[in-house]
């Protein structure tokens, strides 16, 4: 094994527990260094999380030569700026998702990775898990027979107040948070849409509350996707075949997995899964990549997919058309 990527975090976003817990459990990973607009808040984050390395900006980590790579958890606007910073400065980026709700953006930060020769990716973590892949594999084998539909519901009671989610000028609402997971669904299994219809509700502090749509795939294949803050927690992703439909547990958390393939004959088989942090496998894929292993799974097409439909689902929910991609 190689020596171990040495990471440095970007804020002390909330998310950074899920992906520090996974980065601990893996010994391709060593978090170096962490980074916070306010010098105490990162000197006191460091301490309690044991990292060995604060910095008072974003910009002083940047300049730590000893930092290989940035992951960057920070709200949705800032994403694209901090890791066309982050590339500038020689650092490899896992930026969160949605990496950006513009194509343009996200082409402009692929292209400076590549002219750097450095790794980009977007964290989206439900990809790396083994639930997804069994998912994927089974409609990909043709275990429901022809792929016909997929239902993909994210949903969440978010706070209304002070949550970078509520904030228009941070790239906030319910698409951008939750219901790209949906979005990422649909294509992995349907590929990329042909046209997209949405509604959504805009709630009070001016971004989508809820937010309902349909996109058509070539082959006649139709998803329904839903997401919204300000209700209960709802996971939903069903993928229904000519043959067969596929129901998954916990689809995008997956820390509850479970997938089941019920036949025309109505029998139920439950497909063995194995739970394991996807934020670890995320984070891996990253260090091997950046070691000089070919392409991670989540490249520039997937990001651009990603941005293009998200954009698309936008303008029709605004403009209450259809839109063609
Ligand atoms: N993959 C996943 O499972 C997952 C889950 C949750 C969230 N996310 C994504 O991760 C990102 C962060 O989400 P989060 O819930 O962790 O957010 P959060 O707790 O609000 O953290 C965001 C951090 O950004 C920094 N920041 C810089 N400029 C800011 C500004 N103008 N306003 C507010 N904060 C600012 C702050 O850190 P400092 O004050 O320390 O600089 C803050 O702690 C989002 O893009 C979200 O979509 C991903």
């Amino acid at each position: 094994m190689s020596r171990p990527v040495r990471w440095g975090v970007l804020s002390t976003a909330l998310i950074n527990d899920k992906v520090l817990a996974g980065a601990a459990q893996s010994p391709e990973v060593e978090v170096l260094a962490v980074a916070s607009r306010d010098g105490e808040r990162a000197r006191a984050y460091a301490d309690a999380k044991g990292i060995e390395r604060s910095y008072g900006s974003y910009e002083a980590l940047l300049a730590d030569p000893d930092v290989e790579a940035v992951y960057i958890p920070l709200p949705n606007s800032l994403h694209h700026p901090w890791t066309l910073r982050a590339l500038a400065a020689g650092k490899h980026v896992l930026c969160e998702k949605p990496y950006s709700r513009r194509p343009a953006e996200v082409a402009e930060g692929f292209a400076a990775a590549r002219e750097a020769g450095l790794v980009l990716s977007e964290a989206f973590m439900w990809r790396y898990n083994p639930q997804t892949r069994a998912v994927a594999g089974l409609v990909r084998d043709g275990a429901i027979g022809d792929l016909r539909l997929v239902v993909a519901s994210f949903s969440w009671p978010c706070p209304v107040d002070g949550d970078i989610r509520t904030r228009p000028d941070l790239d906030g609402g319910s698409l951008m948070d939750v219901g790209c997971y949906c979005v990422s669904a649909a294509r992995l299994l349907a590929g990329e849409p042909v046209s997209v219809t949405a509604q959504s509700t805009v709630g009070p502090h001016g971004v989508d509350a809820h937010l309902a749509a349909t996109l058509r795939f070539a082959d006649g294949v139709v998803a329904h996707v839903d997401s919204a803050f300000h209700v209960p927690d709802r996971s939903h992703l069903e993928v229904v075949g000519t043959t067969g439909t596929i129901r998954v547990r916990d689809p995008w958390h997956c820390v509850d997995p479970g997938v089941t393939v019920t036949g025309l004959d109505g029998v139920a088989r439950d497909v063995p899964v194995e739970t394991v942090s996807s934020y670890r496998l995320e984070l891996e894929e990253m260090s091997k990549a950046i070691r000089g292993e070919p392409n991670v799974l989540l490249g520039e097409a997937d990001a651009l997919g990603q941005a293009r439909t998200i954009e698309a689902l936008y303008r029709a929910a605004d403009e209450g058309v259809a839109v063609t991609l």
